[in-house]
C-alpha cells in the first residue's frame, strides 16, 4: 500500500501548525463578512454541467472535472461559486425583493495542467451582494475585500479596479464589429499594446482611432488616470463607467482605504458576465490574483430573476501563500526588481539594450563565473540567466518580474505572463520545413508526422489553422533529422538564416508567424511596481 501514500499530484493534506493558520484566516475573514451582515450559504460540491458552461462559466471546459451520474447526466465539480450562488439566490429568493447579502467557504476544483505546482482544488471564501446596483454597494464589497485582507495579517497588497464598460463604450464609439473588439480586448488585456498596435494597422484603423486604443495602456494609477479616462471618451457608455469609478473613489476615500486603490482601465475580463466594475486584490508574495470579483448583472436573470448583483472571491491558498512569504520577510526582496534572462544568444544582446538604458549588471559580463544570480544594490535589480522554456515559468509565479525570451517560447509555453514589448531583435519565423516533395502532403489534409520542439505551435497550426490531421512528434534538438532520417515527413521549426535547411536539403514550405525577442512581466510585480515597471518600458521604447 505504499504508493497510495501520497495525494494526486495537485491535492494536498493540510494538517498541525499550518492548518490552525489556515483555520484562523477563514474564520478571522467569515467573521469580518458576518460583520457587515452577510448569511451563511452552502451549495453542493458537484452541480450539472450546463451551470459552468457557456455564458455562465469562468473555467474552461477542460478545466472542468466532469463526470456521469447514474443517469448518464453530465456533472461538474465546481470550479467556483458564483454560478452555483446565482442559481440558489434565483430560486429560493425568486419573489424576494430584498438585498440579498450571502457569504460561502468551500473548495474549487480546476483540472490544471501537470507539473506545473498549480493546485487543483483551492479553498475560497466570498460574498455576493444581490439586488443593489448602487455605488456604495460596489464600494461596500471593496472595502470588505480590503479590510479582509488587512485584518488577515496582510501588509502589501492593492486592489486594482477596472470598468468593462468603459472599454465597451470605446469600441462603439469607434464602431468595432464584434471581431475586432474581441481581438483588441485579449491585446489589451495582456497589455501587449505592440500587439494592439499591428493589429489596428493590420487593419487599416485610422490614426484617430488607433490613439484612442493606444492610449488605454497609460490609463493606470490614481485619481488622476481617472480625468485622462474622462477626456479620452466621448461616449455615454464609457464616461459613466468613468464618471461610476470616480464616485467609487470619493467613496473609498471617506472610508479611508483609498490607499488601497489603484486604477487599471486596461483590466478587462474574456468573462462576458461582468457588466462593469471589476476588481483584483494582488499582494507581494503571490504571483497571482488573491482576490478577484465584480459586478455582473446579468447573470441572475439567466436563472429567471433580474436582479444586479456584485461579489468577490478570496483564493485563500494563495492569501496563506503570500502571508508566509510576507512573514518569512521575503517582501525585503520586494525593492528588487528580478530580470529572467534567457542563456544564449537573447542574453548579450538583451545586456546589450538593457546597458543602453543605462541598466547594467558588471558582474554578469564575467564569462567564467558560476554564480547564478547577479546583483545591482544601486539599482536594487537582480538579473538571472535561464533556459528559454524556463523564463515564462519564472516570471508567471513571480519568482522573476521581467523576462526576456522569445515569441516562440511564449506561444509554446502559455503562460499567464503580460506580454508587454518587442524588443526588436533576434528576428526569425516558425515555418513548416521539409523536402521539397512535401510540399504536396500540405494541400490536401493528408495525415502527415510533424517532427518539432514546438508541439503546441505544431498543433494549433495544423489543427485550428489547416484543419488537417497530423501525427505530432516532439523532439528536443537538431529537428531538421527528422525529415532526413525518415522519422517525419515535415518539421516545424525557427528559421533564422535558413542556412540549416539548405545545408541539409531542406526548404521553408509554409510560414506560421514571425518571431522576436519579448519582454514579460509578471501579473502582480506590474501593478504592485507600475511606475517603476513602466518607467523601464518607456525608457526602452524610446531605444
Ligand atoms: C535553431 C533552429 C534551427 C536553426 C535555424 O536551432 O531549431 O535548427 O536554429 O537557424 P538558421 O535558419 O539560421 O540555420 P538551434 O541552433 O537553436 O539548436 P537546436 O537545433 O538544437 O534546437
Amino acid at each position: 500500500m505504499k504508493q497510495l501514500l501520497h495525494t494526486p499530484d495537485g491535492v494536498r493534506d493540510i494538517y498541525g501548525d499550518e492548518y490552525q493558520k489556515k483555520l484562523k484566516v477563514e474564520n478571522t475573514i467569515h467573521d469580518m463578512f458576518i460583520s457587515y451582515g452577510y448569511q451563511d450559504i452552502q451549495t453542493p460540491s458537484f452541480e450539472y454541467f450546463d451551470l459552468f458552461s457557456g455564458d455562465i462559466g469562468t473555467t474552461d471546459t477542460n478545466g472542468l472535472y466532469k463526470f456521469t451520474d447514474n443517469n448518464g447526466q453530465t456533472m461538474v465539480l465546481r470550479s467556483d461559486f458564483t454560478p452555483s450562488i446565482a442559481r440558489c439566490a434565483s430560486k429560493y429568493f425568486l419573489e424576494d425583493n430584498n438585498v440579498l447579502r450571502l457569504t460561502y467557504k468551500g473548495n474549487a476544483y480546476v483540472n490544471t495542467a501537470e507539473l506545473q505546482g498549480k493546485l487543483k482544488e483551492t479553498t475560497q471564501m466570498g460574498v455576493e451582494l444581490i439586488g443593489e446596483s448602487s455605488v456604495e454597494s460596489d464600494v461596500e464589497v471593496i472595502r470588505l475585500a480590503a479590510q479582509s485582507l488587512k485584518a488577515a495579517g496582510l501588509k502589501k497588497f492593492r486592489i486594482c479596479i477596472g470598468n468593462v464598460e468603459f472599454f465597451r463604450g470605446l469600441c462603439e464609439e469607434l464602431g468595432f464589429d464584434e471581431d475586432t473588439e474581441l481581438t483588441l480586448r485579449d491585446y489589451v488585456s495582456n497589455k501587449n499594446f505592440f500587439g494592439v498596435k499591428e493589429y489596428m494597422s493590420s487593419i487599416n484603423l485610422s490614426d484617430d482611432k488607433q490613439d484612442k486604443i493606444l492610449a488605454i495602456n497609460d490609463l493606470v494609477g490614481g485619481i488622476n488616470c481617472l480625468e485622462n479616462a474622462l477626456s479620452l471618451a466621448e461616449n455615454e457608455r464609457s464616461k459613466s463607467a468613468i464618471n461610476r469609478l470616480i464616485e467609487v473613489y470619493n467613496s473609498a476615500v471617506n472610508c479611508g482605504i483609498d490607499e488601497y486603490i489603484f486604477f487599471d482601465l486596461g483590466m478587462l475580463s474574456k468573462y462576458r458576465y461582468y457588466t462593469g466594475m471589476i476588481f483584483k486584490g494582488y499582494a507581494v508574495g503571490n504571483g497571482d490574483a488573491i482576490v478577484k470579483g465584480g459586478r455582473y448583472d446579468n447573470l441572475l436573470s439567466q436563472f429567471g430573476k433580474a436582479a444586479p448583483a456584485v461579489g468577490f472571491v478570496v483564493v485563500i491558498d494563495d492569501l496563506m501563500n503570500a502571508l508566509c512569504k510576507q512573514e518569512r520577510n521575503e517582501s525585503k526582496d520586494d525593492e528588487y526588481l528580478t530580470f529572467a534572462l534567457t542563456k544564449g544568444r537573447l542574453a548579450d544582446k538583451t545586456l546589450a539594450l538593457l546597458e543602453s538604458i543605462g541598466i547594467t549588471c558588471e558582474e554578469m559580463k564575467d564569462k567564467d563565473t558560476r554564480k547564478l544570480i547577479f546583483v545591482n544594490e544601486e539599482l536594487k535589480l537582480k538579473f538571472f540567466l535561464s533556459k528559454g522554456p524556463d523564463v515564462p515559468t519564472y516570471v508567471e509565479y513571480g519568482a522573476a518580474d521581467i523576462g526576456v525570451v522569445g515569441k516562440d517560447t511564449i506561444m509554446e509555453e502559455n503562460r499567464r505572463v503580460y506580454e508587454v514589448l518587442d524588443l526588436g531583435f533576434g528576428k526569425c519565423r516558425m515555418c513548416v520545413c521539409g523536402p521539397h516533395e512535401a510540399g504536396e502532403l500540405l494541400k490536401h489534409h493528408e495525415m502527415i508526422r510533424v517532427c518539432s520542439k514546438y508541439p503546441v505551435i505544431a498543433k494549433d497550426y495544423f489543427y485550428n489553422k489547416k484543419h488537417q490531421t497530423v501525427d505530432i512528434i516532439k523532439l528536443n534538438g537538431s529537428v531538421e533529422l527528422g525529415p532526413i532520417v525518415g522519422l517525419g515527413d515535415v518539421i516545424v521549426d525557427i528559421v533564422e538564416t535558413g542556412s540549416t535547411l539548405r545545408e541539409n536539403g531542406l526548404e521553408v514550405l509554409e510560414t506560421i508567424c514571425d518571431l522576436s525577442a519579448r519582454m514579460i512581466v509578471n501579473q502582480v510585480s506590474m501593478q504592485m511596481h507600475s511606475e517603476r515597471i513602466r518607467k523601464i518600458i518607456n525608457k526602452l521604447k524610446e531605444v
